[in-house]
């Protein structure tokens, strides 16, 4: 199907939701607090020409502006009753209300978090992403003007994030490499990127892969076009990883085919799938190669990559032999940016800093995607027979967790493996389509001045 098949309105489409963020980055991640809903909407209104849409060019130099409103945020925005029951319940919730399920409990449950994200003061949620400081420079000037004069909307959290020297994580890895294709937006496809999943999955008013349109809040007018985010600021103890890499390792490569076994991929982004002895860099960066694998055919026992590993738990691609479609329902859009500065290579001790990613995982639909993938696929074990086990990298728990690492004649169990990752704080947001945003924007005006 092409776009014009799926009827994709890309000038109603934020650009944010569906472009991937540019190669190299620097970010501002604002949160607002809204105490007068019609100053809320005044700075909406004045939003609005800002974000870009999905028709304007990828690759343009305009910054990335994206905006999210929280539940509380739509309410505060004086959206109406009937309108907020429209969303899912999970949404409604929020997420520091869903976080013992999410699994964030000890020093990631919400009495920990930063402000504001479990307060209730979290209401409009602003990403600026650009190529270079200068250009983000020039959007947060523009952004700060926007709020003239609005002075019962407050700004109550800035998080700036940039791209490392290393072009990588702060644990070393490449990301950003497996992503959903997007089936009817005429983005550029990779080989193993397929099967192409419908647009319904992460925009609503669209086919999904239910067999049914995603059913986004009502009016249509303000769900049609939308997306459902999760935000996660991830504290990582970098620290506290090479440390247990190397205390579980006799020399450097050991390490490094460990933190491979961790996640699936070697740190360059080679896939254990095509390269289980021994790093391949060049495979790791060429994304005409670095994702075009199957386990089921190519990894059947997970030899190469384990089952509990990061990558195969968060998209076990084919590995769910007679339930192949039940993996295309559990798809999200990820975009990931890092903050904090980098702790120098080699360091064992931690600095103090704080240093970690900040995930935007986008969808349609929380209950079968994000929160089914975080607790299902990440956090517990059953679907791949090891009940005992979490994610090794970034399941979350205060006990010292197990992962089995397949290999002959026997397999090996790591034990003892710590928390590397700390929540520092989430949120659940809704992106309207920029028809919403205007929808939005009109709410309490008389037919006549409504834009
Ligand atoms: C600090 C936390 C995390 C780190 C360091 C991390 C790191 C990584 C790395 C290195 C990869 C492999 C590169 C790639 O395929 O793009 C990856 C893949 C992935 N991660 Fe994470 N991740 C984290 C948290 C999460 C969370 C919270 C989720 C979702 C709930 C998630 C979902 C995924 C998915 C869906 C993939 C792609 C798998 C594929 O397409 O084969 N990750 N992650």
């Amino acid at each position: 199907m092409t776009g014009a098949e799926y009827g994709l309105d890309l000038p109603n489409i934020q650009a944010g939701v569906v472009r991937p963020r540019p190669p190299h980055y620097v970010a501002c991640y604002l949160i607002l607090e809204v105490l007068d809903a019609e100053a809320g909407r005044t700075l909406v209104e004045r939003l609005i020409p800002y974000v870009p849409n999905a028709q304007d060019g990828a690759g343009s130099d305009k910054p990335m502006i994206g905006i999210g409103f929280t539940f509380a945020g739509l309410r505060a925005l004086g959206v109406p009753e009937e309108t907020l029951d429209s969303f899912e319940p999970q949404f409604q919730e929020g997420m520091a209300a869903r976080a013992h399920i999410l699994g964030d409990r000890g020093p990631s449950a919400p009495d920990q978090w930063e402000s504001p994200f479990a307060s209730g003061e979290a209401h409009i949620a602003l990403m600026a992403m650009a190529s270079s400081k200068e250009q983000l420079d020039a959007a947060m000037d523009a952004a700060q003007h926007l709020l003239d004069g609005l002075q019962k909307v407050r700004l109550i959290y800035r998080l700036d994030l940039q791209q490392l020297p290393t072009g990588r994580t702060h644990f070393g890895y490449r990301d950003g490499i497996g992503q959903p294709l997007i089936d009817g937006l005429g983005m550029e496809e990779f080989p193993g990127q397929g099967p192409a999943i419908r647009p319904g999955e992460f925009l609503f008013g669209y086919p999904n892969e239910m067999g049914g349109i995603s059913v986004g809040p009502s009016p249509d007018e303000f769900g049609r076009n939308g997306s459902i985010i999760a935000f996660r600021k991830l504290h990582t103890d970098v620290a506290g990883f090479r440390r247990f890499l190397s205390e579980q390792s006799e020399t450097p490569e050991q390490e490094e085919l460990l933190a491979a076994k961790m996640v699936g991929r070697w740190r360059s982004g080679a896939p254990l799938v095509l390269c289980p002895q021994a790093d391949d860099p060049e495979l790791g960066a060429d994304f005409q190669r670095n994702n075009d694998f199957r386990y089921l055919e190519q990894d059947p026992k997970g030899f190469a990559c384990p089952m509990g590993s990061h990558m195969r738990r968060a998209y076990p691609r084919d590995s769910l032999e007679h339930e192949r479609v039940a993996a295309n329902i559990h798809r999200i859009l990820r975009r990931g940016a890092t903050y904090g500065p980098m702790l120098p290579e080699g360091v064992l001790e931690d600095d103090g800093a704080e240093r970690g990613i900040v995930f935007i995982l986008i969808g349609s639909n929380l209950h079968r995607q994000y929160e089914f993938i975080k607790t299902q696929w990440l956090q517990d074990g059953v679907f791949i027979n090891a009940t005992e086990e979490k994610d090794p990298l970034v399941g979350q728990t205060d006990d010292p967790q197990t992962f089995t690492i397949p290999d002959k004649p026997i397999r090996r169990k790591v034990t003892g493996i710590p928390r590397f990752v700390t929540t520092r704080g989430g949120l659940y947001a809704f992106a309207p389509g920029i028809n919403g945003l205007r929808w939005i924007a009109s709410l309490g005006k008389s037919p006549s001045t409504a834009l």
